[in-house]
């Protein structure tokens, strides 16, 4: 994308682009706001609205006799998450937050396969640091933390010292640089020693084609209200490949889970298949809005938008070349784009000033401490005039020497 420095390209890739089309499928409100956050909380889909909403009127007028339609929901939105990310049917689960199916299957692990210790990056994102963290004060087991490479995220050699009955948890894409791991050989090299990894793919999902069973995964999670547009609080996903599901038992011991859940007076006994890791009652609103969110991801097909995200975010690489970094910012993010997910970050002393400005021009990226301005492309609804319209507002933020610092705020 070097060389795109007039804004009437940016518009010729925009008429070019396969994908144009779906952006009309979402809410798009003001035509001036350009939103690059969509790896935070993606857009919603128009087709999510009436759905939502049938939803409502089931309730309305069906009341408790609309659970017989609701209640295989969790399964089946886990199909079609699953169908996203190289599982099979029966392998993946819409339920709970990813931090609490973190904690699940972590748990799970320890008891059936565990001993050894806890094991993750301090690149990671802290939810998953935390759980690890409580499990192994629980559990009385080690924590081990080990540091990646801030840009390039964890590589095989990181795994070196893992022994057998260690539980790991890695993210695919890095929340803070959208370091790319590589998920095959991690998941090889986690296994020749003996030790289980836990993929968190809550960056990747709907962004990068993710081939669980191809790379050997046996466990992951993951969130549905970012590149799965599935809205704010929507529940999370987790995987376990079919072999494991037998052998790992969910700590969270639910009537959701439960073989024959309306036999009422049995004792616990774990249902057979992924649905064992269901704990309570699903958010059936919710989940219908996982489906829509993942119907759009399969109908656009995860090589087109792989295509389209590495050519958004060579965009902003190449104008970060060209204007920014000759004002001080430096890319946080790694530069070979087989190595990034589908978000750049872009470092400044000044990054919280900036973002606050940003927002005051119409442009919404997200901000991560102390210096890091995150610029999320979803492809399905970013365009490459939207992408070259905000680098642009940036550079002029970043030009001006009149603008005071901004105040911190509670949520960034
Ligand atoms: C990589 C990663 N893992 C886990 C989470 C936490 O997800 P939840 O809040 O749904 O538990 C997030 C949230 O942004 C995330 O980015």
């Amino acid at each position: 994308m070097a060389g795109v420095t007039e804004r009437a390209q940016a518009e010729a890739l925009d008429a070019a682009d396969p994908l144009a089309g779906f952006r009309t499928r979402f809410e798009l409100g003001d035509a001036r706001h350009v939103y690059l956050d969509g790896n935070s909380l993606g857009r919603l889909p128009v087709a999510t609205r009436s759905r939502v909403q049938a939803v409502l009127e089931q309730w309305g007028s069906q009341l408790v006799s609309g659970w017989p339609e609701w209640i295989d929901l969790p399964l089946q939105a886990g199909d079609a998450i699953g169908a996203l990310i190289g599982a099979a049917p029966g392998e993946v689960a819409v339920t709970d937050s990813t931090t609490v199916n973190l904690y699940k299957l972590a748990q799970a692990c320890v008891g059936a396969r565990g001993g050894g210790a806890l094991v993750t990056d301090r690149g990671n994102f802290p939810t998953d640091r935390y759980v690890l963290e409580g499990i192994a004060a629980a559990r009385g087991l080690q924590l081990r933390i080990f540091d990646s490479d801030p840009l390039d995220g964890p590589v095989v050699d990181d795994l070196d010292e893992l022994r057998a009955g260690d539980v790991v948890v890695l993210s695919h894409v890095a929340y803070r640089s959208g370091a790319l791991a590589d998920m095959r050989a991690l998941t090889a090299a986690a296994r020749s020693r003996g030790a289980t990894l836990i993929w968190d793919l809550s960056h990747a999902a709907g962004a990068v084609p993710v081939d669980l069973r191809g790379a050997g995964a046996e466990l992951a999670v993951g969130c549905t209200y970012k590149y799965l547009n599935a809205g704010p609080g929507a529940p999370g996903y987790l995987f376990v490949a079919s072999e494991l599901q037998g052998a790992l038992r969910s700590p969270i011991q639910g009537w959701f889970g439960q073989r024959d859940q309306f036999a009422m007076e049995r004792d616990y006994d774990p249902a057979d298949g992924i649905g064992r890791f269901l704990a309570g009652t699903p958010p059936i609103l919710q989940l219908a809005a996982v489906e829509e969110g993942a119907r759009l991801t399969a109908e656009a097909g995860l090589d087109a938008i792989r295509a389209k995200s590495v050519a958004l975010t060579e965009l902003i690489v190449a104008l970060h070349d060209e204007w920014l970094a000759p004002l001080g910012f430096e890319l946080g993010s790694p530069r070979e784009p087989a190595c990034r997910g589908s978000h750049v970050s872009l470092n400044h002393r000044r990054a919280w000033t900036f973002t606050r400005a940003l927002i005051d021009a119409r442009v919404t990226p997200d901000f991560r401490g102390p210096d890091s301005i995150r610029l999320g492309v979803a492809p399905l609804y970013t365009s490459f005039t939207e992408v070259f319209d905000a680098l642009d507002r940036l550079r002029a933020i970043a030009q001006r020497d009149d603008l005071p610092d901004a105040a911190p705020a509670r949520v960034t």
